[in-house]
């Protein structure tokens, strides 16, 4: 009997998903560069429909035609390279499924690669971490559709059960897949930025140990916020360090390292005009927190504002449950911005309410919200920006006094908190019907005679603003 599918890099992630596969009752061949890794998958095996190989004709031999292989390598080169060996073993129709964070510009490279052997390439943004890949993921597929279909039984077996259904989605051609799990991932630096400056605000602001900061996460995690990053921070936070007996937490060192989606997720939203600020600033907190010399140092020399009066704690907490609740959906709207605008440049005709459905479950944004953000956008597929449908108007409606306060404080106290100002200042800027382009705009006429338009007539107009007369 051949497998029905197969599974290159068996790392944690390529183990895992085959593991899932095979649980299922798929039966699964694997394959790893090293052959410790194939081994320690089949230590793991029990009585699971598992096939080890230990070179690649012996795993493209051992799969049924027309093979389906999932390539779970290293993001980057290895994508490439693995296929070159691969590509001369296989024959046309078979199906090659990239599982890695790749660029989906790539994607869309390899894609056109494997169709001028004959073969078929799908790239599939795959969210939920290690345990995701054995307790069920979500996915996000890109390429023909006729190939995702293919495929879609298994998927659908090893995907996260959401409310509708299992965690799978089709996304429409080319790197739509990977686009799409590109900005979750951006998402996802924004959601752990705004917990990291609630985390310090209460830290830093009212003096709060983790596991009191755990005790208020966990009690906002109860109701309408419940969310996966969430809880995993209520873990953390109360987590022994075995060395010092403290806060584990208190241990690490505060510089995020980061491998790279979240600022694709950002470079891609600046090269379409998307505008995700509160992401952006996400990666650029990583990259400050990256300077810890340079911040120990300058920490000695730029003194911060003088001792301000002890907060109350009961208003203070109150502001920051819905200032949090804002920017979070503030991180959510950017995100499905930038998806509604990346499906018309690219021609992908996704809808935001499938992308919403695939979120609900399994992947690392997962959130109770994103079964309201599925209705919002199943209500008004083209809804412009999250927070003009209910019910997240009503939480700028109830809490954008909240949100104002906490940045104020913030600053009050010298407390950075980037993801929070900058989901204010979108919001108040998004909102305003008048804003200061037009003084923009006249600089760029009088340096550089780049014209302006007017509010009262239509056209294009230039001044010579070095000899117009004067008010
Ligand atoms: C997921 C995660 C996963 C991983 C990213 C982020 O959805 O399961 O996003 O893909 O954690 O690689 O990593 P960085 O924080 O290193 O960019």
């Amino acid at each position: 009997m051949k497998a029905q599918f197969g599974v290159i890099g068996l790392a944690t992630m390529g183990q895992n998903l085959a593991l899932n596969m095979a649980q299922h009752g798929f039966s699964v061949a694997g394959y790893n560069r090293s052959a410790e890794r194939t081994q320690a998958l089949m230590a793991r095996v029990k009585d699971e429909p598992i096939l080890p190989t230990f070179a690649l004709p012996e795993f493209v031999s051992a799969l049924a035609r027309p093979r389906a292989i999932l390539l779970m390598v290293q993001a980057g080169r290895p994508v490439d390279e693995v296929p070159s060996e691969l590509f001369p073993l296989l024959e046309p129709g078979d199906l090659l499924i990239d599982g890695g964070n790749s660029h989906f510009a790539d994607t869309e490279r390899r894609i056109r690669e494997a169709e001028s052997r004959g073969l078929l390439y799908l790239g599939v943004g795959i969210s939920g971490g290690e345990a995701g890949a054995l307790e069920g993921p979500a996915l996000m597929a890109g390429g023909h559709a006729a190939d995702y279909a293919r495929i879609e039984p298994i998927f659908e077996a090893i995907a996260a059960r959401g409310l509708d259904g299992p965690c799978t989605g089709y996304f429409g051609p080319g790197g739509s897949g990977h686009y799409v799990k590109m900005v979750h991932n951006g998402i996802e630096y924004a959601i752990m930025q705004t917990i990291a400056e609630c985390y310090d605000l209460l830290k830093r602001g009212l003096g709060f140990t983790p596991s009191e900061i755990a005790a208020v996460f966990a009690e906002w995690n109860q109701k309408e916020l419940e969310s996966y990053l969430l809880e995993i921070t209520v873990d953390i936070l109360r987590t022994k360090d075995s060395e010092t007996g403290g806060f584990l937490v208190e241990a690490i060192k505060d510089a995020a390292e980061q491998k790279g989606t979240g600022k694709w997720s950002t470079q891609a939203a600046l090269d379409l005009g998307a505008p995700t600020p509160t992401l952006a600033e996400a990666v650029f907190a990583r990259i400050v927190s990256a300077l810890k010399e340079e911040r120990v140092r300058a920490e000695k020399v730029l003194p911060g504002p003088a001792p301000n009066p002890p907060l109350p704690v009961q208003e203070t907490l109150e502001n920051l449950r819905k200032a949090y609740a804002l920017a979070v959906i503030t991180a959510y709207a950017q995100g499905f911005r930038q998806l509604r605008d990346a499906s018309t440049e690219h021609g992908y005709g996704f809808s935001l309410a499938e992308v919403a459905r695939v979120w609900t479950a399994g992947c690392i944004i997962r959130a109770r919200m994103l079964q309201d953000m599925r209705e919002a956008f199943r209500r008004e597929p083209d809804l412009p920006l999250l927070v003009l449908a209910e019910p997240f108007r009503e939480f700028w409606v109830k809490g954008q006094e909240s949100l104002r306060d906490v940045v104020c404080l913030a600053h009050r106290t010298g407390i950075p908190v980037p993801a929070f100002s900058s989901a204010l200042n979108f919001l108040d800027a998004y909102r305003t019907g008048r804003l200061p382009a037009n003084l923009t705009q006249a600089q760029r006429d009088y340096f550089g005679a780049h014209t302006y338009e007017r509010l009262d007539r239509p056209g294009k107009f230039h001044t010579r603003w070095e000899e117009a007369p004067r008010c």
